[in-house]
């Protein structure tokens, strides 16, 4: 029964990778992996320069032969080393954009878009109707003739986005698809890109090395390092309860303390007179461990006696963010942190300042 019900829920899946190796000689780009993609989803693999990101999605799409594993899409084993199965890339109906987007630049927008269709022999009334409807869809109406050369980073992503949308395929390929994008287009581009993903209930498989980006794209991240997954989840899980040092460091910045546990609580080494309270599911033992929090965790507070949740300390350097100022502090015990503040009344250079730690979403590492 249990049994059954699992394999249904699988059978759903849009994509499987199972234990999927990809390997060079000695470099293992990709040494393991498994994950599955369902219907409607994000899933994002984050990671390092290097770690095997684009040699996944390219075994996906057929451009790699892996070394071992199992790959399924709607169910169906597109590449299986057991089996001796390979489904060559043209017949996976695989939408694919990579970083550097390839359009060519000698065509309109309309041919650029309309040639997949042209491959695949639909009529011309056909292509012109699925062209002019994908335009619409990513913002590129009325622009078909245009040079595709014509047009800016952000409307060339646009065509190859409409390129590989246009004859619907079941899975969407993203390699790095904003990184060529400036700063503040890239950041619009996501949301777009976001919007149109939901619109169209598209299953992607994303691949991103900024961690904001992944954020704010994914349903579902696996952060990957030297070829392996080392943390799945949703974007919420893996920021508040990283399972190694690895994936709470690469999903953004960390305070961390040097603690002595006794129960729920902990003093801090060489802070006289602090005590943390710790999330009581975070304990891994007692003694000396490490106390990890975010710099959104802390506030800094006008200067009060070390307590509970309490340091004491003094402002180093300002930094303005624009819409946050990030300080430099030396706590009592000579520790350098660096946390956040609100931008109105800013603490300046030299002041005394308390800081006022959340330690509820807070991760507690043996050292
Ligand atoms: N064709 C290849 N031949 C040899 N090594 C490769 C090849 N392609 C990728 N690699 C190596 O595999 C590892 C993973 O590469 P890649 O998948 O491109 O990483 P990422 O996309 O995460 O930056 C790297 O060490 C890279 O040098
Ligand atoms: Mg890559």
């Amino acid at each position: 029964m249990t049994r059954n019900s699992y394999s249904m829920v699988e059978s759903h899946a849009v994509l499987e990778l199972a234990d999927v190796a990809r390997h060079y000689g000695d470099v293992k780009a990709v040494d393991g992996v498994s994950l599955s993609v369902q219907p409607g989803e994000v899933f994002t693999l984050l990671g390092p320069s290097g770690c095997g990101k684009t040699t996944t999605l390219r075994c996906v799409a057929g451009l790699e032969t892996p070394s071992a594993g199992r790959i399924r899409i709607n169910g169906e084993t597109v590449s299986s080393v057991d089996r001796h199965r390979f489904v060559p890339p043209e017949r996976r109906n695989i939408g694919m954009v990579f970083q550097s987007y390839a359009i060519w630049p000698h065509m309109s927008v309309f041919d650029n878009v309309a040639f997949p269709l042209q491959l695949r022999g639909l009529s011309k009334n056909a292509i012109y109707d699925r062209v002019e409807r994908v335009l619409d869809l990513v913002g590129l109406e009325g622009l078909g003739d245009r040079g595709a050369t014509e047009l800016s980073g952000g409307q060339q992503q646009r065509v190859a986005l409409a390129r590989a949308l246009v004859y619907e395929p079941r899975l969407l390929l993203l390699d790095e698809p904003l990184s060529n994008l400036d700063a503040k287009l890239r950041e619009h581009m996501r949301t777009e890109l976001r919007a149109l993903q939901r619109r169209l209930q598209i299953t992607v498989l994303f691949v991103t090395h900024d961690q904001a980006e992944a954020m704010v794209m994914s349903d579902r991240i696996a952060v990957m390092r030297a070829g392996r997954i080392e943390q799945m989840g949703s974007p919420t899980a893996l920021y508040e309860r990283p399972a190694t040092p690895f994936v709470r460091d690469f999903l953004g910045r960390v305070v961390t303390l040097e603690i002595i546990a006794r129960d729920a609580r902990a003093t801090v080494a060489g802070e006289p007179g602090v005590e943390l309270d710790l999330p009581p599911e975070s304990i891994p033992s007692a003694g000396r461990l490490v106390f990890a929090c975010r710099p959104e965790d802390i506030r800094i507070a006008p200067p009060a006696a070390p307590g509970a949740n309490q340091l004491c300390a003094s402002v180093e350097s300002v930094t303005y963010l624009g819409d946050r100022i990030e300080y430099t502090v030396r706590t009592a015990g000579g520790r350098q942190l660096t946390v956040l503040g609100p931008k109105h009344d800013p603490y300046h250079p030299g002041t005394p300042v308390s800081l006022c730690v959340d330690t509820r979403q807070a991760t507690v590492w043996s050292p």
